[in-house]
């Protein structure tokens, strides 16, 4: 009922109804979006990841991956509570041994399904699963544009092949799925090969330059691998010359100073994560709150969740800054660069990096009122 009333309170034909949806979600603490980690089993080795493991390192560790039985009982769950949207993750989620059972679970049960996937293990079987019970969206990391990148970043460049391939068999069998770039130094030359590909398939691109560091992946390999905003930006440019639809300049929004308490973005607000080992999360990103669903059930655990997200203290110097649009804004990765909540990383942080810029931006923004479009 608290849900439908803030709906109902809060519709405006400017927004989509996912929008809608997500907005009066956060605001009651409703749980709406659900990221499942299958398994941290992946048949790549991406340097900067911060879950892979192979099949061998599981067995050497004694562990073992949670099986159908238990992700049964967790879309039980989550079905009960109402979630509408969830997501299959991994390691590679389609290498998962009940991969099929869960996946058509799921969307028997009627959840909205998404996967990420690396794309490279997409049997018969599952394109027909797929096919019969279509993914609102696959996102496809593509990790290059060649074999050669492909061996450099994840150690198997016979597998670019394979991925174009099951690329055009998605396109073909008409699985909405997009293409996701995660940009480091070993692969930013590749972008614009990347991109054409997209476009010759008619799907949508995005790319990110934000590599999280984690326990696995210090800042020091993190930095290493990461490539400038400035290259960054040159990669944007020269996409832009390529074809300017999808990546035109818009002027940038300006998000309002708020008195909201806790962390901001949809994490323990009407989203959580969880793992591998059945740990329920904020999000991918801030792994320092966790509950056990093996021991507690999903709603207690979500409960705990939002209890965690509002002792999280907003970084004060973020709230109303006119900069947030340019910067990462994810309270995780400022926390795993500085070590506290209160202060923004150097690293991450917009004004801090380009205090030049910056200081253009804020001239422009007291004279126009405005911001300027991001400059290509
Ligand atoms: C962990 S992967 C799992 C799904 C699948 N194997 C894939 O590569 O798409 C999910 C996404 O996280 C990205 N990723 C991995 N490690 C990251 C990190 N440390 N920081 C930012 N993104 C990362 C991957 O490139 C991928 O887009
Ligand atoms: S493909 Fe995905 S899960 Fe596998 S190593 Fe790369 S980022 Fe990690
Ligand atoms: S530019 Fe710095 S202070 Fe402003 S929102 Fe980004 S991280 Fe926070």
């Amino acid at each position: 009922m608290a849900l439908y009333d803030t709906v109902k309170n809060s519709v405006d034909p400017k927004h989509s109804f996912d929008e809608v949806l997500t907005y009066a979600s956060r605001k009651s603490r409703y749980l709406l979006r659900v990221l499942l980690e299958l398994s941290p089993v992946c048949n790549f080795s991406c340097p900067f990841c911060y879950v892979r493991k192979s099949s061998q390192e599981i067995l050497e560790e004694g562990k073992s991956i949670l099986r159908f039985s238990y992700w049964k009982g967790v879309l039980d769950e989550l079905f009960e509570m109402g979630v509408l949207y969830v997501g299959f993750t991994g390691g590679e989620c389609m290498l998962h041994p009940d991969f099929i059972e869960i996946y058509e679970y799921a969307a028997k049960k009627g959840f909205f399904i998404y996967l990420i996937s690396n794309g490279s293990c997409l049997t018969e079987g599952i394109l027909d699963s797929l096919k019969k019970y279509p993914p609102t969206n696959i996102s496809v990391t593509v990790y290059g544009g060649s074999e050669e990148t492909y061996q450099r970043i994840c150690g198997k460049g016979e597998y670019y092949n394979r991925l174009k391939a099951n690329l055009q068999r998605l396109s073909k069998a008409h699985i909405p799925f997009s293409v996701q770039m995660t940009v480091s130094r070993d692969n930013v030359n590749d972008v614009s090969e990347v991109f054409k590909l997209c476009r010759h398939l008619d799907v949508r691109f995005g790319c990110a330059n934000t590599l999280i560091s984690c326990e696995r992946c210090t800042e020091e390999i993190q930095e290493a691998n990461r490539v400038s905003d400035e290259e960054y930006r040159d990669m944007m440019r020269l996409l832009h010359h390529i074809d300017n639809k999808g990546v035109t300049p818009s002027p940038m929004p300006v998000a309002p100073k708020t008195n909201l308490s806790g962390i901001t973005c949809s994490a323990g607000r009407s989203s959580a994560f969880i793992n591998h080992e059945g740990m329920m999360l904020l999000c991918v990103s801030y792994q320092e709150m966790r509950i056990s669903t093996l021991e507690h059930t999903v709603y207690d655990c979500w409960r705990e969740i939002v209890k965690a997200a509002d002792q999280i203290p907003r970084i004060e110097e973020c709230n109303g800054c006119i900069h947030g649009a340019r910067c990462v804004q994810c309270f995780g990765a400022h926390y795993y660069d500085t070590g506290n909540y209160t202060t923004p990383s150097p690293n991450l942080c917009f004004k801090r990096k380009h205090p030049e810029e910056a200081a253009r931006i804020e001239a422009y923004y007291a004279e126009h009122g405005v911001l300027p479009p991001a400059e290509f």
